[in-house]
């Protein structure tokens, strides 16, 4: 199947994007044609007041992504601003686009109410899904790993491609299915969302005493008050960090050895310590090896690739756009 999907370069990637796409992304990649991108437009929609280094967060977005066990080979790595045909597409569609559609769109009134000092009523962050259905159509995807926030913007692209066969009398794009990631979301080890701006983020770059200075002092079963006092991991988020990182044979030894008071929190969180590092060893490794210019190599050629592709699909439309024309 082809697929496309992308992710804003906001910074350092945590255990919760390894988790909720990373992980999906690199298994998907064996066995479909992928396209994956660095939303750095995107990025502008929110983060337009944060003076970020756009260009230097891209190339690192995408130099994790790889050290995480995304193949170049396999798929193809580009960087959305780096193929205008993004923008000429985006431009097209927001001609046809219903604003009922984006005011109504349930993820952007959320993030209306959410974004609290940040001023987001800007036209780039309403007609951001229309940014976003540029980058499915132009590739022709047919299926879309995302989260659940991210539904109603298939909604509205399955309904702009409708709206665009219908009004140009030509069937030039593929009307995609999301694919969602159903991995339930890693907490931070204080019991929030994982995030950058709360500190409550294990990092893939982390060092083991990165990881440990984090989880040493994270609250475990706060009823257990000696170390041999049964435990209830249901309520413990160290456990949860086990149960999505550590091996079953260790998770089930956990579970009884808790409810039994039979091991302490401290080797507990040691066992976990060493389940995070047994992941992050081996990014760290393949990190150190990728140096600028090969990062930079592999953008390039993936930015050509997609740009030939998108290219494509734009000559059919402005075909049908301007000379009303589906010969092609
Ligand atoms: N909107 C997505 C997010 O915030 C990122 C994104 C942009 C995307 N364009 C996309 C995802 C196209 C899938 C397909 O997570
Ligand atoms: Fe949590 Fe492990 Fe302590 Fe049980 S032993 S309460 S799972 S940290």
């Amino acid at each position: 199947m082809r697929i496309v999907s992308g992710m804003r370069p906001t910074g350092r990637l945590h255990l919760g994007h390894y988790l909720g796409v990373l992980k999906n992304w690199i298994q998907l990649q064996n066995e479909n044609d992928c396209r994956f991108f660095v939303a750095d437009w995107h990025a502008l929609s929110t983060s337009y007041e944060d003076k970020l280094n756009l260009r230097l967060l891209g190339r690192e977005l995408v130099r994790e992504w790889i050290a995480a066990g995304i193949d170049p080979d396999k798929a193809t790595l580009f960087v959305q601003s780096a193929v205008k045909e993004h923008a000429e597409l985006y431009v097209i569609l927001n001609m046809i686009t219903s604003l009922g559609d984006l005011e109504r769109n349930p993820t952007y009134k959320d993030q209306l109410q959410q974004m609290g000092s940040k001023d987001i009523r800007t036209a780039g962050f309403l007609t951001y899904p229309v940014l976003q259905a540029a980058d499915i159509l132009l590739y022709n995807a047919q299926a879309v790993p995302i989260g659940e926030d991210q539904k109603p913007h298939l909604e509205i692209t399955r309904e702009i491609v409708r709206r665009f066969h219908h009004l140009f009398e030509c069937e030039v794009f593929t009307e995609p299915k999301e694919m969602l990631t159903d991995t339930p979301r890693l907490p931070g080890l204080d019991g929030r969302k994982m995030s950058k701006s709360y500190g409550n983020a294990i990092y893939l770059s982390d060092t083991p005493e990165e990881v440990w200075e984090k989880l040493k002092p994270a609250k475990t079963d706060t009823q257990r008050v000696r170390r041999n006092d049964p435990g209830n991991p249901d309520v413990c988020l160290v456990f949860d960090y086990h149960k999505a990182l550590s091996d079953n044979e260790t998770i089930r030894q956990i579970e009884s050895e808790c409810r039994a008071g039979a091991i302490g929190c401290f080797d507990c969180k040691k066992l976990c310590a060493q389940s995070i590092e047994r992941l992050l060893a081996p990014m760290r490794e393949r990190r150190e090896k990728l140096d600028d210019q090969t990062v930079d190599e592999i953008i390039e050629t993936g930015n050509a690739k997609a740009k030939a592709e998108a290219a494509e699909t734009m000559a059919k439309v402005n075909k049908a756009v301007f000379e009303i024309s589906c010969d092609i």
